[in-house]
C-alpha cells in the first residue's frame, strides 16, 4: 500500500469554490485503476487561508504514479494553481493500517 497527500492552501473567500470543486472527487477516484481510497480534507481551525489535504490511497507506488501522468489528472488540475496555492506533496510506504 502506498500514500499520497498533497496540502494546499486557500483564500477563505475561495474555499466554497474549491470545495464545490471537490464535490465529484470521490466518485471519480473510485473509477481510478489502482486507487484504494481517496479523502479530501479541511483542517479543523479557523485559519485564512484554509488548510487543505487531498490524501490518496494506492495498491502501490506505479499505479500513483499512472495517474499522476494520465489526462485525468491533466484536467482535474487545469487552472488548480489559480484556485490554490502551496500545493505540497508528501510520499508514504504504510508500516500498519487497520483497514
Ligand atoms: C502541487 C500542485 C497542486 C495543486 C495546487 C492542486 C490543487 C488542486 C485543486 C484546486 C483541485 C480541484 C480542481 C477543481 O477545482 O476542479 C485538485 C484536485 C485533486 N487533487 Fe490536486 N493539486 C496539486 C497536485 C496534486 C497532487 C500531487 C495530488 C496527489 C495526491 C493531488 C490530489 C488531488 C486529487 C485526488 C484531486 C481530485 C481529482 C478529481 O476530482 O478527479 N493534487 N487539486
Amino acid at each position: 500500500m502506498y500514500v499520497v497527500t498533497n496540502t494546499i492552501r486557500v483564500p477563505a473567500a475561495h474555499a466554497s469554490h474549491v470545495e464545490a470543486g471537490f464535490s465529484g472527487s470521490a466518485e471519480r477516484m473510485r473509477q481510478v485503476p489502482g486507487c484504494t481510497g481517496f479523502l479530501f480534507l479541511k483542517e479543523d481551525s479557523d485559519t485564512d487561508p484554509c488548510v487543505y489535504t487531498a490524501l490518496t490511497q494506492w495498491e502501490d507506488e506505479a499505479a500513483f504514479t499512472t495517474w499522476l501522468a494520465s489526462d485525468q489528472f491533466r484536467q482535474s488540475h487545469s487552472g488548480a494553481n489559480d484556485r490554490a496555492s502551496g500545493g505540497e506533496v508528501r510520499r508514504y510506504t504504510v508500516i500498519a493500517a487497520s483497514a
